[in-house]
């Protein structure tokens, strides 16, 4: 595949499944936990495996369903974690899972077929800017880590909302940029995003908060940017070494292309510690519910 010729989907498409063994199975406990996400660490939550799951039990306190029957969409399902997750520990809750990637959904299945004891998980190729799902359906729904792929947040809430039942929830959980990036900045974001295979951004905090008060009501934002300071920081350094080995190759290589290395993404999360200290980005939790 010419990387060059890519459009913004078949980017994102291409990453992920270039991504999966090299990176989340070697260094995010991949099969374990079957998370594309931070870690969620508090208490009770204090190891890298446990705080992978522990964000799931999050979303899941986030959702509400407790008890009930209740249809819930996954925006951005990666390899179904955290439906397969919530799926076994909410038996009367259905979960449907959508991504870009046919890989990933191939996985998420299979994942599903040997750990989904409810058999209460379906997951989907489907962009999640344009669902084929009919209007007010969802009881709930999350996208963990996914809006920041969204090319417009906007369009992505309102389709949500069209989707959600009255009465329904969105959660949207990940980074999101807080303060006015300057021209440093914002190579620093673009790397990072270049680096994560990502063409568009992470969502403005102020922008985001605005979008779902023009469609849903409750808007409640959780800064939850310490209890993932953990996982970022692994990963910052899981990226040392790999900063060095493409610096090496490009000083050694004449014809280098730095973004075609499946290195680099490893790489990138180098900058994050940068985007935190600055006070450009935070991470957070955010819900809202439809009348
Ligand atoms: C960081 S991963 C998070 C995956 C999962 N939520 C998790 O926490 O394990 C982002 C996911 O968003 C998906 N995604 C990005 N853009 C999308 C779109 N337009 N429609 C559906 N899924 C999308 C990617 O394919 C990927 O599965």
């Amino acid at each position: 595949m010419n990387v060059h010729k890519m459009d913004a989907k078949e980017m994102i498409i291409y990453w992920y499944e270039r991504h999966w063994e090299a990176g989340f199975v070697k260094w995010w406990k991949g099969y374990e936990t079957l998370a594309l996400h931070d870690g969620y660490h508090e208490k009770g939550a204090r190891s890298f495996e446990e705080a992978l799951l522990n964000m799931n039990d999050f979303v899941g306190r986030l959702l509400q369903i407790e008890d009930k029957k209740a249809i819930i969409l996954d925006a951005g399902c990666g390899i179904g974690g955290t439906s397969i997750y919530l799926g076994n520990k909410y038996p009367k809750a259905k979960f449907i899972g959508i991504t870009l990637s046919k890989k990933q959904v191939k996985l998420a299945r299979k994942f599903a077929d040997e750990r989904n004891f409810n058999k209460n998980t379906e997951f989907y190729l489907m962009d999640y800017m344009e669902t084929s799902f009919p209007s007010n359906y969802f009881d709930g729904v999350f996208a963990l880590e996914s809006i920041s792929y969204a090319p417009n947040k906007k369009d992505f809430i309102k389709e949500m909302h069209r989707i959600l039942k009255p009465g329904g929830r969105i959660i949207i959980i990940g980074p999101a940029i807080k303060k006015r990036l300057n021209d440093f900045m914002k190579k620093v974001h673009l790397w990072y995003n270049i680096g994560r295979g990502n063409p568009y951004s992470f969502p403005v905090l102020n922008d985001l908060i605005e979008y779902l008060k023009g469609y849903f009501s409750n808007v409640i934002v959780r800064d939850i940017s310490r209890n993932i300071v953990w996982s970022e920081a692994r990963a910052t350094l899981i990226a040392i070494p790999y900063v060095v080995i493409i610096t090496l190759k490009k000083f050694f290589s004449k014809n280098y292309k730095i973004w075609k290395d499946p290195h680099f993404y490893l790489a990138v999360a180098i900058l994050t510690p940068i985007m935190a200290i600055s006070g450009t980005a935070g991470y957070y939790a955010i819900t809202a519910d439809k009348e």
